[in-house]
Protein backbone atom coordinates (compact mmCIF):
# COMPACT_ATOMS: atom_id res chain seq x y z
CA UNK A 1 0.00 0.00 0.00
CA UNK A 2 3.23 2.48 1.26
CA UNK A 3 5.00 3.43 -1.65
CA UNK A 4 9.28 3.24 -1.83
CA UNK A 5 12.27 5.44 -2.79
CA UNK A 6 11.14 5.04 -6.51
CA UNK A 7 7.24 4.32 -6.91
CA UNK A 8 4.44 5.46 -5.38
CA UNK A 9 2.64 3.66 -3.54
CA UNK A 10 -0.89 1.82 -4.18
CA UNK A 11 -3.21 4.23 -2.53
CA UNK A 12 -1.35 7.11 -3.76
CA UNK A 13 -1.31 5.96 -7.26
CA UNK A 14 -5.10 5.54 -6.87
CA UNK A 15 -5.76 9.27 -5.72
CA UNK A 16 -3.67 10.62 -8.45
CA UNK A 17 -5.28 8.45 -11.25
CA UNK A 18 -8.88 9.02 -9.83
CA UNK A 19 -8.52 13.03 -9.02
CA UNK A 20 -7.43 13.17 -12.90
CA UNK A 21 -10.40 11.57 -14.54
CA UNK A 22 -12.89 14.00 -12.25
CA UNK A 23 -10.93 16.76 -12.85
CA UNK A 24 -10.31 16.21 -16.17
CA UNK A 25 -13.91 15.51 -16.51
CA UNK A 26 -14.68 18.98 -14.73
CA UNK A 27 -12.45 21.17 -16.89
CA UNK A 28 -14.18 19.52 -19.90
CA UNK A 29 -17.74 19.44 -18.27
CA UNK A 30 -17.34 23.12 -16.87
CA UNK A 31 -16.74 23.95 -20.70
CA UNK A 32 -19.32 22.42 -22.25
CA UNK A 33 -22.23 23.63 -19.54
CA UNK A 34 -21.16 26.94 -19.86
CA UNK A 35 -21.69 27.06 -23.26
CA UNK A 36 -24.78 25.56 -24.20
CA UNK A 37 -28.04 27.23 -24.45
CA UNK A 38 -30.60 24.30 -23.39
CA UNK A 39 -31.40 25.83 -19.75
CA UNK A 40 -32.71 22.56 -18.28
CA UNK A 41 -29.91 20.26 -19.21
CA UNK A 42 -27.98 23.12 -18.40
CA UNK A 43 -28.69 23.08 -14.58
CA UNK A 44 -28.06 19.49 -14.61
CA UNK A 45 -24.94 19.75 -15.94
CA UNK A 46 -24.38 22.55 -13.12
CA UNK A 47 -25.41 20.35 -10.48
CA UNK A 48 -23.23 17.59 -11.63
CA UNK A 49 -20.23 19.83 -12.09
CA UNK A 50 -21.12 20.70 -8.25
CA UNK A 51 -21.55 16.98 -6.98
CA UNK A 52 -17.95 16.26 -8.51
CA UNK A 53 -16.28 18.99 -7.40
CA UNK A 54 -17.36 18.66 -4.21
CA UNK A 55 -15.90 14.69 -4.29
CA UNK A 56 -12.72 16.72 -5.88
CA UNK A 57 -12.61 19.00 -3.04
CA UNK A 58 -12.72 15.46 -0.06
CA UNK A 59 -10.13 13.73 -2.25
CA UNK A 60 -7.49 16.40 -2.20
CA UNK A 61 -7.61 16.57 1.06
CA UNK A 62 -7.56 13.21 1.98
CA UNK A 63 -4.37 13.29 -0.90
CA UNK A 64 -2.90 15.86 0.85
CA UNK A 65 -2.98 14.55 4.03
CA UNK A 66 -1.78 11.04 2.45
CA UNK A 67 1.66 12.63 2.01
CA UNK A 68 2.39 13.09 5.41
CA UNK A 69 1.82 9.18 5.75
CA UNK A 70 3.28 8.01 2.45
CA UNK A 71 6.27 10.23 1.39
CA UNK A 72 6.38 10.61 -2.66
CA UNK A 73 9.67 8.81 -4.22
CA UNK A 74 12.70 10.75 -5.22
CA UNK A 75 12.81 11.79 -8.28
CA UNK A 76 14.09 9.88 -10.84
CA UNK A 77 17.93 8.82 -10.76
CA UNK A 78 19.32 10.77 -13.22
CA UNK A 79 17.33 13.55 -13.60
CA UNK A 80 18.75 16.85 -14.79
CA UNK A 81 18.73 19.91 -12.22
CA UNK A 82 16.35 21.75 -14.65
CA UNK A 83 13.87 18.73 -15.10
CA UNK A 84 13.52 18.58 -11.63
CA UNK A 85 12.82 22.70 -10.82
CA UNK A 86 10.36 22.20 -14.10
CA UNK A 87 8.86 19.16 -12.38
CA UNK A 88 8.36 20.42 -8.93
CA UNK A 89 7.08 23.67 -10.24
CA UNK A 90 4.28 21.78 -12.56
CA UNK A 91 3.68 20.12 -9.58
CA UNK A 92 3.66 22.91 -7.39
CA UNK A 93 1.61 25.32 -9.38
CA UNK A 94 -1.17 22.27 -10.18
CA UNK A 95 -1.94 22.08 -6.37
CA UNK A 96 -2.41 25.56 -6.44
CA UNK A 97 -4.37 25.52 -9.21
CA UNK A 98 -6.85 22.88 -8.41
CA UNK A 99 -7.05 24.42 -4.79
CA UNK A 100 -7.75 27.95 -6.37
CA UNK A 101 -10.60 26.13 -8.08
CA UNK A 102 -12.13 24.05 -5.63
CA UNK A 103 -11.81 27.52 -3.08
CA UNK A 104 -13.58 29.92 -6.00
CA UNK A 105 -16.09 27.08 -6.69
CA UNK A 106 -17.24 26.69 -2.92
CA UNK A 107 -16.95 30.82 -2.53
CA UNK A 108 -19.43 31.08 -5.68
CA UNK A 109 -22.06 28.16 -4.04
CA UNK A 110 -21.50 31.02 -0.68
CA UNK A 111 -21.13 33.52 -1.50
CA UNK A 112 -24.54 33.90 -3.74
CA UNK A 113 -26.48 31.84 -0.47
CA UNK A 114 -26.88 28.59 -2.88
CA UNK A 115 -24.90 26.34 0.03
CA UNK A 116 -23.03 23.45 -0.09
CA UNK A 117 -26.09 22.12 -1.97
CA UNK A 118 -25.79 20.84 -5.71
CA UNK A 119 -29.42 20.28 -5.80
CA UNK A 120 -29.87 24.20 -5.47
CA UNK A 121 -27.61 25.34 -7.85
CA UNK A 122 -28.89 26.98 -11.17
CA UNK A 123 -27.02 29.35 -13.55
CA UNK A 124 -28.93 32.11 -12.48
CA UNK A 125 -27.91 31.95 -8.70
CA UNK A 126 -24.38 32.24 -9.25
CA UNK A 127 -24.36 34.61 -12.14
CA UNK A 128 -23.13 38.02 -9.65
CA UNK A 129 -20.71 36.35 -7.43
CA UNK A 130 -16.73 37.74 -7.59
CA UNK A 131 -15.31 34.19 -7.73
CA UNK A 132 -16.68 33.29 -10.83
CA UNK A 133 -14.05 35.54 -13.06
CA UNK A 134 -11.82 33.36 -10.54
CA UNK A 135 -12.76 29.96 -11.42
CA UNK A 136 -13.29 31.24 -15.19
CA UNK A 137 -9.97 32.31 -15.80
CA UNK A 138 -7.76 29.82 -13.19
CA UNK A 139 -9.69 27.04 -14.91
CA UNK A 140 -8.06 28.22 -18.15
CA UNK A 141 -4.60 28.03 -16.37
CA UNK A 142 -5.32 24.71 -15.01
CA UNK A 143 -6.27 23.10 -19.09
CA UNK A 144 -2.77 24.72 -19.99
CA UNK A 145 -0.77 23.52 -16.86
CA UNK A 146 -2.53 19.82 -17.13
CA UNK A 147 -1.04 19.93 -21.00
CA UNK A 148 2.58 20.75 -20.00
CA UNK A 149 2.57 18.07 -17.34
CA UNK A 150 0.95 15.49 -19.98
CA UNK A 151 3.59 16.39 -22.73
CA UNK A 152 6.73 16.79 -19.61
CA UNK A 153 5.50 12.84 -18.65
CA UNK A 154 5.42 11.79 -22.06
CA UNK A 155 8.78 13.16 -23.30
CA UNK A 156 10.59 11.79 -20.61
CA UNK A 157 9.23 8.51 -20.83
CA UNK A 158 9.68 8.01 -24.26
CA UNK A 159 13.10 9.34 -23.99
CA UNK A 160 14.62 9.06 -20.61
CA UNK A 161 13.00 6.35 -17.96
CA UNK A 162 9.74 5.03 -16.55
CA UNK A 163 7.21 7.94 -15.37
CA UNK A 164 4.41 5.83 -16.22
CA UNK A 165 5.73 2.78 -13.91
CA UNK A 166 6.06 4.95 -10.79
CA UNK A 167 2.31 5.31 -10.71
CA UNK A 168 1.60 2.16 -11.39
CA UNK A 169 1.36 2.26 -15.07
CA UNK A 170 3.60 -0.29 -16.35
CA UNK A 171 2.74 -0.89 -20.16
CA UNK A 172 5.00 1.73 -21.50
CA UNK A 173 8.54 0.15 -19.72
CA UNK A 174 11.05 -0.50 -22.07
CA UNK A 175 11.87 -3.56 -20.00
CA UNK A 176 8.70 -4.76 -20.54
C1 LIG B 1 -11.22 21.22 -9.06
C2 LIG B 1 -11.45 21.19 -10.30
C3 LIG B 1 -12.39 22.01 -11.11
C4 LIG B 1 -12.23 22.26 -12.44
C5 LIG B 1 -11.08 21.76 -13.33
C6 LIG B 1 -13.35 23.09 -12.86
C7 LIG B 1 -13.52 23.56 -14.15
C8 LIG B 1 -14.51 24.42 -14.55
C9 LIG B 1 -14.61 25.01 -15.87
C10 LIG B 1 -13.66 24.76 -17.05
C11 LIG B 1 -15.70 25.82 -15.86
C12 LIG B 1 -16.20 26.67 -17.03
C13 LIG B 1 -15.50 28.02 -17.01
C14 LIG B 1 -15.88 28.83 -18.24
O1 LIG B 1 -15.33 28.54 -19.30
O2 LIG B 1 -16.73 29.73 -18.09
C15 LIG B 1 -16.31 25.74 -14.54
C16 LIG B 1 -17.44 26.42 -14.14
C17 LIG B 1 -18.05 26.28 -12.91
N1 LIG B 1 -17.59 25.53 -11.83
FE1 LIG B 1 -15.90 24.42 -11.80
N2 LIG B 1 -14.17 23.31 -11.79
C18 LIG B 1 -13.64 22.68 -10.69
C19 LIG B 1 -14.16 22.66 -9.40
C20 LIG B 1 -15.38 23.23 -9.02
C21 LIG B 1 -15.96 23.14 -7.68
C22 LIG B 1 -15.31 22.45 -6.48
C23 LIG B 1 -17.16 23.79 -7.73
C24 LIG B 1 -18.18 24.01 -6.66
C25 LIG B 1 -18.22 23.36 -5.54
C26 LIG B 1 -17.32 24.32 -9.08
C27 LIG B 1 -18.39 25.07 -9.53
C28 LIG B 1 -18.50 25.64 -10.78
C29 LIG B 1 -19.62 26.48 -11.21
C30 LIG B 1 -20.83 26.85 -10.36
C31 LIG B 1 -19.31 26.88 -12.54
C32 LIG B 1 -20.16 27.80 -13.44
C33 LIG B 1 -19.59 29.19 -13.46
C34 LIG B 1 -20.28 30.08 -14.48
O3 LIG B 1 -21.46 29.92 -14.73
O4 LIG B 1 -19.58 30.94 -15.03
N3 LIG B 1 -16.22 23.95 -9.84
N4 LIG B 1 -15.55 24.91 -13.76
Amino acid sequence: MKGSATNYGRIAQIFHWLSMLLIVGLAIGGTIMTRINNTAQQTQMYKMHVTVGLIVLALTVARVLWIFVDKRPDMPEGMKAAQKTAFSLNHLLLYVVIGLLVASGVGMLLLSGVGLSPANVTPEAIKNVTPRTVHDVVSKLFIFLFFMHLAGVIIYQVREGDTFGRMGIPWFSKAS
